[in-house]
Order: structure tokens, then sequence, then C-alpha cells
């Protein structure tokens, strides 16, 4: 039988924390790795302000409740309140710089914009976070680029064993074979 996985998603934004619009970059998250991961799955959902100290410890909390992935969405462009991608860098004992050139690689696809975005990803604990931009639409724009390297990365942080819906293809293992 497959790992059971907990997946963790923090919405950073300071007017969907405070109710001026409703957040839909968070559901979005989990819409995605829904669709595509087989595993049964738990979920942490966390609403918060553009704030620091709360991502900090936000994050914190959600690797020692043992979420092998958390997303975070928001807060990775060049405002003043944009922080996360400090925040990141702050709690992680790893930084993954190759998450975010991939992000942005695939993003410039799309928007000019993208290249604003300082998003990274990082091992903290068991944990794998990655910083996503805050726009809806840019959701499964980056995980896109990224989803194909995040069962092996769980493996090596010693997380459980990601699996793939049989229409999205066998999750990619170095030395195993592809059923793509
Ligand atoms: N990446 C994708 N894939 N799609 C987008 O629409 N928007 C960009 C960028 N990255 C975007 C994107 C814009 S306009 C900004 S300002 C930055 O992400 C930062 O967004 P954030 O501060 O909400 O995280």
């Amino acid at each position: 039988m497959a790992d059971n996985v907990k997946i963790g998603i923090i919405t950073s934004s300071d007017r969907a924390s405070s109710g001026v619009y409703e957040d839909i970059s968070g559901p979005a998250i989990k819409s995605y790795f829904s669709e595509r991961i087989s595993n049964e799955t738990e979920w942490e959902y966390r609403l918060i302000p553009d704030d620091y100290d709360q991502l900090v410890a936000t994050m914190r909390e959600l690797s020692d409740l043992k979420c092998a992935i958390i997303c975070t969405t928001g807060g990775t462009g060049p405002a003043k309140r944009d922080v996360t991608p400090e925040a990141t860098e702050e709690v992680c004992e790893k930084i993954l710089p190759g998450f975010g050139e991939a992000m942005r690689k695939v993003s410039l696809q799309y928007v000019p914009t993208a290249i604003l975005s300082r998003q990274t990803a990082g091992i903290l604990k068991n944990s794998l976070i990655i910083n996503l931009p805050g726009k809806p639409k840019a959701i499964a724009e980056c995980l896109d680029g990224v989803i194909d390297a995040i069962p092996f990365c769980i493996d090596l942080i010693e997380g459980p064993r990601l699996e793939f819906r049989e229409r999205f293809g066998k999750a990619f293992r170095p030395g195993e074979k592809s059923k793509k």
C-alpha cells in the first residue's frame, strides 16, 4: 500500500487574510496536487498576512506536523511587504535554487514579469518548501516546471514515497524505468 502524505499550504496575503478577497491560490495548490498524486493525502492550510515572523513560525509549524511538501503562495515579488523567500531562507537547512530557476524559466513563457518573482525552495527537516507566486494562474504554471523532481526529492529527505495517478505517467526516479 502506498504511503500516506501530508501537504502543507501557506497563503501569504495581507488582503486575503484580512477578508478583502477570498484566497483562490491556496485551493489551486490543493487541486493541483490532489489531481496528480495518488497517495492518500492529508492537508494543512494556513492563511496569514505577509509577515516575516508569521511566515517563519508557520513554515516551522507545518514541518513539525510532518508535511512532506509545504507550498507557499504570495510574497515573492519585489514589493516592500514581499518577504516569503527571506523567511524560506531563514528556516531552511538547505536551499534548492534549481526550483526557482526552473519555475522562472517556464513562467517566462507565459508572462515577461515572471522575472519579478524571487521564488525559491529548500529543505527544512523532512519537508520540501516551495515558494509559488500569489496569482492563482501561476500555481500550475510553476508547479508544472518542477513536479517531476518532487517525488525523488522527497525520497532523498526520507519522506513518503509519492506516486502519480496513471494518466500522468510513473513518477520519475533516476534508475527506475519510466512508463511515459
Ligand atoms: N509566474 C507565473 N507563472 N505566472 C504569473 O502570472 N506573475 C509574476 C511573477 N511570476 C506570474 C509569475 C508577477 S506579475 C509577480 S509581481 C511575481 O510573480 C511575484 O508575485 P507575488 O509577489 O505574488 O509572489
